[in-house]
């Protein structure tokens, strides 16, 4: 028995997708443990994409049980709309789909009041730059206990009363932010749409909780597959710019209603280089030329919004950060191949700030924006062999870059990929064995 958590290393976008799809191979169960349709795995199979945004990325395996913990915030119509598609390739038509009842629900006015906000904030230069996808008035509500669960969608009449309660609370804030409230007729609708939705998902729901208890017990393989990354942590990131939900490993625990004692082993996935997306304090953010090489070359587009993601260079004290913030056992390189055919590469060490040397971000997002990098410069490398299978198929430059990241991180790597196909793998080490 085997219980595994993938977690993003970084600020998202690692490159998840590709390593859960993986290491499903031997899972049993794969389940997504907090946020919602923020997220967006691209997934590419015998050259076909596939994007998910709140299904697992374990999907493409038929038979695994895929289920949707009660931390996330889960938009019923984009859940409906990814599952059809997903049964378009043959995928998610063997019942393996479980959505817990305690999952919190996103209905229209969380994306118009996060959207509101974006748009007040960026008036001012505040924005987070979220993807507008309702995630942070989804968490608010349930914070403030006036939160909606899937298991309300089954009961519309308690639906209807808890929509009016949040129109209530809402309504003053949506026009304070200049919008306007949403009429009866309009209200009306969504909640008819959600209860609809509900119908449609009813088969699907169920107690998530117990389900993965009772993996766990009777010996199978669970992967929980973490969504974001470590620095978007709402505790323990880089606030105020990070998600609402718990990004890091402990948030598997509390989302799926499991204790700390189950977990065997915790991997975390980091990028040959560093990405963020939104607003927030970059380091090692490269502008210009180069970050733009990077962008294309990495394909550095948004799976959810189709933003540009800003680029920079691997930035060390951000890692040791999502190591030690998730307690990795071991980490999966992802994009080395993207950095190929540079003549140089950087990775940051340290930061510089007001004369002192930091292994780690400082805690303060203003300290952070003025930390300055401390590169190591290293030689670049051609273009990977894409049957490489062992760190010795690479070239001489490519595994001192890794090694180094290896020694200055603190742990090993189990996996290095080398290209965006399951087949451009080096697989050095099964978290499941
Ligand atoms: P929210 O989660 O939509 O509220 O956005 C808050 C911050 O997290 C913004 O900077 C987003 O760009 C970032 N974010 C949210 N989800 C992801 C993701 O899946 N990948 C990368 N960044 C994300």
């Amino acid at each position: 028995m085997s219980v595994v958590i993938v977690v993003g290393a970084q600020w998202g976008d690692e490159g998840k997708g590709k390593v859960v799809d993986l290491f499903t191979e031997r899972a049993d169960v794969v389940v997504r443990y907090g946020g919602g349709a923020n997220a967006g795995h691209t997934l590419v199979i015998d050259g076909q994409k596939l994007v998910t945004h709140l299904v697992p990325s374990g999907v493409c395996h038929p038979g695994k049980s895929c289920v949707l913990g009660d931390g996330m915030v889960i938009d019923p119509h984009t859940l409906l709309e990814e599952v059809a598609q997903c049964q378009a390739r043959g995928l998610l038509v063997r019942d393996e789909l479980l959505i817990g009842l305690g999952a919190h629900v996103i209905l229209p006015y969380h994306k118009l009041v996060d959207g509101l906000r974006e748009d007040h904030g960026a008036k001012r230069g505040k924005a987070i730059g979220t993807t507008r996808r309702g995630i942070g008035p989804a968490y608010e509500m349930k914070a403030a206990r006036r939160g909606i669960r899937v298991r309300d969608l089954l009961r519309p009449e308690r639906l209807a009363e808890l929509v009016a309660r949040n129109l209530d609370d809402l309504g003053p804030v949506i026009e304070h932010l200049g919008g306007t409230r949403p009429s009866k007729d309009e209200v009306d609708g969504w909640i008819r749409d959600a209860v609809a939705a509900g119908e449609r998902l009813r088969k699907h729901t169920g107690d998530a909780g117990r389900h993965v208890a009772r993996a766990i017990a009777e010996g199978r393989h669970v992967l929980f597959e973490g969504a974001q990354g470590c620095l978007l942590d709402l505790d323990h990131g880089t606030y105020p710019y990070v998600t609402s939900s718990s990004t890091i490993a402990a948030g598997a625990c509390q989302s799926a209603g499991i204790g700390p004692t189950q977990i065997d082993a915790v991997v975390g996935i980091t990028k040959a280089y560093a990405t963020r997306v939104g607003e927030g304090p970059f380091p090692t953010e490269l502008h210009g030329d180069e970050g733009e090489r990077l962008r294309k070359a990495g394909g550095e587009y948004g799976a959810t919004t189709g933003r540009p993601r800003r680029c920079g260079w691997l930035d060390l004290p951000a890692l040791r950060m999502g190591v030690r913030l998730s307690g990795m056992q071991s980490l999966a390189l992802t994009k080395l191949d993207v950095l190929a055919g540079m003549a140089e590469v950087y990775i940051c060490v340290a930061y510089q700030l007001d004369g002192r040397e930091l292994d780690e971000p400082p805690t303060d997002p203003d300290d952070l924006a003025r930390a300055q990098p401390v590169y190591t410069k290293f030689p670049g490398w051609g273009p990977l062999p894409s049957d490489a299978r062992d760190v010795t198929d690479l070239p001489a430059p490519a595994r001192a870059y890794i090694d180094a990241i290896e020694r200055m991180a603190g742990v090993p790597f189990c996996l290095v990929s080398v290209g965006p196909d399951r087949s451009e793998t080096i697989r050095l080490h099964d978290p499941f064995a």
